[in-house]
């Protein structure tokens, strides 16, 4: 019998196969779609896919003691939800968006909760409205599956929806400046993050998780401040 950890080998390999033949074609972002769309549903065939909040923000906002108190909070790449709905069950006022359509139906599917404002969106094309809109910017492994070359862009698009006294909360796979970036998805390293600073955000939490599972890359919690 297939145990969890081979499930998730298999996932991967065939996120591995869909990227690289999207990528073939000069598509580098449509495989999420398709790769959501080819799962029909079975949350097993998301390697990301935990339909629980992401392990490493929630020991995070627990340590921190994070609350809503009605802030406004954005989900960049919201993939399912779940994170989504744990910014909701804190009390935060949440829009949660994703590139991918079938990500979204099936996340409103999950959180029917029509206080969560879930939305189909390109992180590159965002409404004019959602710019400097956001008390609480939340970014859980979006950056470190695209392209490196577009990795500045996306720190760039990631930092535009924090107002003046928000905060931006980046969780990724972690690896030392000098590290080969290896397979997708791609750690970010302390360099990739400086970007945040060109955008007038300043480092004031840096947290490092060891991985759940044996072998992988650290996960970093990084918390950027307006002020
Ligand atoms: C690795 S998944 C992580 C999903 C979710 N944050 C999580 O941790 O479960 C990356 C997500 O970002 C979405 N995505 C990729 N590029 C995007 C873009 N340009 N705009 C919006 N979402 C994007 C994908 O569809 C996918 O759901």
């Amino acid at each position: 019998m297939e145990n969890e950890q081979d499930k998730i080998a298999a996932a991967r390999e065939r996120v591995a196969e869909i990227a690289s033949e999207h990528y073939g074609r000069g598509d580098v972002l449509g495989w999420f779609d398709a790769l959501y769309k080819e799962s029909a549903g079975d949350p097993e065939k998301i390697p990301w896919a935990d339909l629980e909040p992401n392990a490493y923000f929630k020991q995070w906002a627990e340590a921190t003691g994070l609350k809503g108190d009605g802030r406004k909070a954005i989900v960049v790449g919201c993939g399912l939800g779940d994170d989504a709905n744990y910014l909701h069950e804190l009390g935060f006022k949440v829009t949660a968006f994703d590139l991918s359509p079938t990500a979204i139906e099936w996340a409103k599917k999950l959180y029917p909760n029509e206080e969560i404002a879930f939305e189909v969106m390109n992180l590159f094309e965002p409404p004019r409205g959602w710019l400097g809109a956001f008390d609480f910017v939340l970014e859980i492994y979006t950056i470190q599956p695209l392209p490196i070359e577009m990795r500045s862009d996306a720190i760039d698009a990631v930092s535009r929806f924090v107002n003046d006294s928000g905060e931006v909360v980046v969780v990724t796979r972690g690896r030392a400046d000098d590290e080969e970036l290896g397979d997708l998805p791609w750690p970010l390293s302390r360099k990739d993050l400086s970007r945040f600073e060109a955008n007038d955000l300043k480092q004031v939490d840096f947290v490092i998780y060891p991985p759940e599972n044996e072998g992988e890359a650290d996960r970093w919690v990084v918390k950027y401040s307006r002020r």
